[in-house]
């Protein structure tokens, strides 16, 4: 018999054995059916409803821990003890005394049970109780209070031979811990768990009061206003280091609804959401009209059903209606009508009681005053079938007065009875004034879909720029820094729970990235993984790998027999925690969630992630050597977690020049770094030292593109590759590459020529000049030239720069010297030609000038490197635009801003924009001018550059000027002319004195004629 037959013949639906393997249904998609796809294979619905009941169970049975599996995992730890036991032992026969203790134990061991707790260990009169353990649940931390709230209540009415009534403390924490070690042998073996965490609960044990329940600050977070609680105040406690506040449980509150009671601090305005808040206002409008409608909303955890929910009833406060409000709970699935009762117990303020038959007769005694016949019913069949209709009947009778928003949450959890029960008020709702909402996680196949007046809503994750709104409400004015804001975008995937727990992680944190799941979601992700029993374990191999990785690599590191594997990633794709993308053999497959991922590689303890990471650059090298060539930096990052340092540091700094020669700018300056943290800590060598130097020279070249050529960080890392290679030659080592000084002369000079300083530009450039002429080869010679012919142009000797720049196009051989684009900022040759350009120009060489500006931009297109692109685009557009050729210039100027954004150099996409800002002042757009340019100034000189401020200043004094600003534009070409004398920058000399001339004719002269001559000025050609 197969597996599955097996299993519907432990069903007694043997039956249909036979069509499950015609169409070849095996347990891997077993928890994929849906209730149509029992329909189509002809079953029928009573059978349906247990057959997907009995599939959810199959997907929900926990797991016994794994024999060594010991893990990193948050707790909530319930520590009890007896009050005043050694007065009991003294006073006591020993056996009397193990009658006390035997009562006290199974009281314990009972009210654990019922919330879902493990007792872990009994020490005499002392209990230490985990949630979390071996399988997490949503709410944990509300479970442990309730069960100690419960065992306080239960003890004292134990009867025992101690005569006077047991007492009994508790404490409460909630933290991080290594738990699953084994401990002991044989009988007394037990799972350890090792933190401050039980510490902490016994210690608050110890200063509740006799039957009371203390809790920590850890747990405290956790469960919003659900309880009453009374702080205690900050408390000292023994072994631990400072004052820790603590509250007294005073008892449950009876809340309307959970999700307010959870968020009592208040809500965020809702962000998105717009068309289906719109649908729900429709439906309530056509159910006030007595058209009932019903509503099914579903979406996965955290999505905001709940919350959509709270903005209709806020939307409808002002209107007269009823609300009927009921909440499912993962922990009564079996509890027949739990969400009816516990909604007629709050509209009756009634107490809650614990036992399934005592409320089920009390409802019965509730529903008896206005429907007697129920326990005149004779079977238990016939009474639930009154039971039912006596409660269809109530909404049918609430629903006349007045209309009736009808709120059923989480009917994934709901029991048989109540999802009866609902099926009948929808068949009756069509003819009254109701409208109910179901809300449901995906989980759960709606029976309801398709009907007239039923509605179906899903909610979609939230798109990135909701999820930024969220950010920047809950940040309340507070700007994160924008890498940490985008790093909370792209983990929450859109799910508003987890952008709003990760950024209030981060505001607590005071704006620091997030390194680990938030303590808030730690629950109810890690519930979603030990509900897979083995394939957790799988999950936690794929976490390791990645958000994505190859079912042959995952085949390869996991070490399992094939047929397994298979079976825990079905079932990792059933539950809807991974995505298979293309099928086997060749799948890959996506975490469904990033925060997924990070919790399932959370609980891994460090060696067993160490152990996994060196599993996978095994499995990289012997078998996917093309991907450790071609994605260095992915097999770079498990080198690292596997403390695999050399190998580490050598596929860092592969990754970052082949980023840089891919001009993946960012990207090439992060793994460098990496590269160099990881070389610090190697010991030293000749060769090290060699490669540290190249990696730091790699790094302060990236740096001058992502920081800026003047900005401290590109300083600091040409400074440090400056001592590197002086400490190498203090040690007698000779640098292998023979341009090694070189690249740190050119790193000052590029400092010198941004942040502008002529004068030291020059010498720079002398002193490199003068090393090349005393070495005599070609490439420093033409790097010299290069050197000396830009700072000759920029400090306005147009005439020896451009002598000197055509010496080094002549020296420069494509085949030979591409390459030194990488390592000095851009082409050598495309450098010379673009600056060429404008001195032949400024000399009034027109048509060099245009040779030069064609070579310039068609050589680096040529290339394909993005600096060298944005270098051409830039200077070349200079020259146009001073060579009034606007219309040649703008797209250029575009192509650079764009390129520049893309590539996220805020330095060349300054520079764009100050040549946009000049093209409007140009065009007589002065308003328009004087706001770009002075922003683009601002952004230029937030990387340290200061270079072209004559320039800049001057043009936007001119339109300031056109503006009739005259103080403003004194003042900026005031700045300009000081800018120039201080710095030397002179290239543009000549205009700006003449655009300080035209200042005061302009202000010289009269409004009236200000216009005329602006007029004027547009119809002339340039
Ligand atoms: N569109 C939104 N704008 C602002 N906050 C939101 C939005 N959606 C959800 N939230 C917030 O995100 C959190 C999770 O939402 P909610 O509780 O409504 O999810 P849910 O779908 O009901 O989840 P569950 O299935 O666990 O009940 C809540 O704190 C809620 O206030
Ligand atoms: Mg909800």
């Amino acid at each position: 018999m197969s597996q599955v037959a097996q299993w519907l013949d432990g069903l007694g639906m043997s039956e249909y054995a036979a069509r499950f393997a015609e169409n070849r249904i095996d347990f891997s998609v077993l928890s994929e059916l849906t209730d149509q796809d029992l329909k189509d294979l002809g079953i029928v619905l009573g059978d349906r409803r247990k057959l997907l009941r009995a599939i959810r169970e199959l997907d929900a049975e926990p797991s016994a821990p794994p024999a060594d599996a010991a893990e990193r995992r948050q707790l909530t730890l319930m520590f009890c003890d007896l009050v005043g036991s050694t007065t009991l032992s003294a006073s006591l026969d020993p056996e009397d005394l193990r009658a006390v203790l035997s009562a006290y134990h199974r009281c314990c061991a009972q009210t654990v049970e019922r919330h879902g707790g493990f007792v872990a260990k009994y020490m005499g009169d002392g209990v230490l109780v985990y949630f979390g353990y071996p399988q997490a649940r949503e709410h944990d931390a509300e479970h442990a209070v309730e069960a100690g709230l419960d065992f306080v209540e239960a003890v004292p009415k134990l009867a025992t031979p101690a005569g006077a009534p047991l007492q009994v403390r508790v404490g409460i924490a909630t933290g991080m811990v290594v738990v699953g070690d084994l401990v002991g042998s044989g009988e007394a073996q037990e799972r350890g768990v090792v933190g401050e965490t039980p510490n902490l609960a016994a210690r608050l044990q110890g200063i509740a009061e006799p039957n009371a329940v203390v809790i920590a600050a850890g747990t405290r977070r956790l469960l919003g206003d659900l309880f009453e609680l009374q702080h205690l105040g900050p408390q000292d406690l023994k072994g631990i280091p400072g004052p820790v506040p603590a509250w007294a449980v005073l008892g449950a509150r009876k809340v309307e609804s959970r999700f307010e009671a959870l968020h009592a601090g208040g809500l965020i305005p809702l962000a998105g959401r717009a068309a289906e808040a719109e649908t729900l206002a429709r439906c309530w409008a056509k159910a006030e009209g007595g058209e009932g409608q019903a509503v099914l909303l579903s979406g996965e955890a955290g999505v905001g059903k709940s919350r959509l929910i709270a903005d209709l009833i806020e939307r409808l406060a002002s209107q007269p209606h009823r609300r009927l409000r009921y909440y499912c709970s993962p922990q009564r699935t079996a509890s027949a009508f739990h969400p009816i009762i516990s909604q007629l117990e709050r509209a009756m303020g009634s107490a809650q009681t614990d036992s399934a038959a005592d409320r089920l007769d009390k409802l019965d005694a509730m529903l008896a005053q206005t429907s007697p016949f129920i326990t005149a019913a004779q079977t238990p069949a016939q009474r639930r079938q009154r039971t039912l209709d006596a409660l269809v009947d109530r909404v049918d009778k609430l629903a006349r007065p007045e209309p009736v928003l009808l709120v059923f949450e989480d009917a994934h959890w709901a029991d048989p009875s109540s999802l009866e029960w609902l099926g009948r008020v929808l068949e009756r709702a069509a003819h009254l004034r109701l409208l109910v909402v179901v809300t449901f996680r995906a989980e759960f196949a709606s029976p309801w879909s398709g009907r007239p007046g039923v509605t179906t809503l899903a909610l979609d994750r939230l798109s990135k720029r909701d999820a930024g709104a969220m950010i920047d409400r809950l940040a309340e004015g507070r700007v994160l820094p924008p890498k940490v804001r985008n790093d909370i975008i792209d983990r929450a995937d859109g799910i508003p729970l987890f952008v709003q727990e990760m950024t209030r992680a981060v505001l607590e944190a005071d704006g620091s990235a997030l390194d680990a799941v938030p303590a808030t979601l730690q629950a109810s992700l890690l519930s979603r993984l030990d509900r897979l029993g083995d394939a957790k374990e799988v999950a936690q191999l794929g976490a390791a790998i990645g958000r994505e990785f190859s079912h042959d690599l995952l085949a390869c590191v996991a070490a399992k027999p094939i047929a397994q594997l298979d079976r825990s990633l079905d079932r990792l794709v059933a539950a809807g925690l991974l995505f298979r993308q293309h099928p086997r053999p060749h799948a890959t497959y996506l975490f469904n969630h990033a925060l997924v991922q990070d919790a399932a590689y959370g609980t891994l303890l460090r060696e067993a992630r160490r152990t996994i990471h060196a599993r996978i650059v095994d499995a990289f090298e012997s078998r996917f050597a093309d991907i450790v060539s071609t994605q260095p930096e992915l097999v770079a990052r498990h080198c690292t977690e596997a403390g695999l340092i050399e190998k580490a540091a050598s596929l860092w700094g592969r990754a970052g020049r082949r980023s840089f020669a891919r001009s993946a700018l960012w990207e090439a300056a992060e793994q460098l770094s990496r590269a160099l943290a990881q070389v610090a800590s190697l010991p030293g060598s000749p060769t090290l030292r060699r490669e540290q130097i190249q990696l730091q020279l790699d790094l302060s070249n990236a740096l001058i593109h992502t920081k800026g050529h003047a900005s401290p960080e590109t300083k600091a890392s040409f400074d440090q590759a400056r001592s590197l290679i002086e400490q190498a030659a203090a040690l007698g080592e000779a640098p292998e590459d023979p341009l090694v000084a070189y690249s740190v002369l050119y790193g000052f000079w590029v400092a010198n020529r941004m942040a502008f300083n002529g004068p030291v530009a020059r010498e720079l450039a002398a002193q490199f000049q003068a090393l090349a002429q005393a070495e005599g080869a070609t490439v420093p010679l033409m790097l010299g030239h290069l050197l000396a012919g830009i700072s000759f142009v920029v400090t306005g000797d147009l005439a020896a720069g451009k002598s000197e720049l055509a010496q080094t196009i002549a020296l420069y051989d494509p085949v030979e010297h591409r390459v030194l684009a990488t390592r000095f900022g851009h082409d050598v040759r495309v450098s010379a030609l673009a600056w060429r350009a404008f001195a032949s120009w400024a000399l009034g060489d027109s048509e060099a000038s245009l040779a030069d500006r064609r070579s310039a931009v068609g050589g680096a297109r040529e290339i394909g490197h993005a600096a060298t692109l944005m270098f051409a685009l830039s200077h070349v557009s200079l020259t146009l635009l001073h060579a009034g050729r606007r219309g040649e210039a703008a797209p250029l100027i575009d192509e650079l801003i764009e390129l520049a954004d893309g590539k996220g150099t805020l330095y060349w996409k300054s520079y764009g924009l100050l040549l946009r800002g000049w093209l409007a002042a140009l065009k007589g757009e002065s308003v328009q001018a004087v706001e770009i340019i002075r922003s683009a100034m601002a952004d230029m000189r937030s990387t340290g550059a200061t270079g072209y401020a004559p320039w800049y200043l001057s043009i936007l004094a001119r339109a300031h000027a056109e503006l009739g600003q005259f103080d403003d534009a004194r003042r900026c070409i005031s700045e300009a002319l000081a800018a120039m004398a201080a710095t030397d920058e002179r290239w543009c000399e000549a205009d700006v004195h003449r655009r300080a001339g035209e200042i005061e004719r302009l202000a010289g002269w009269s409004a009236g004629l200000v216009a005329r001559h602006r007029d004027f000025d547009r119809s002339s050609p340039s």
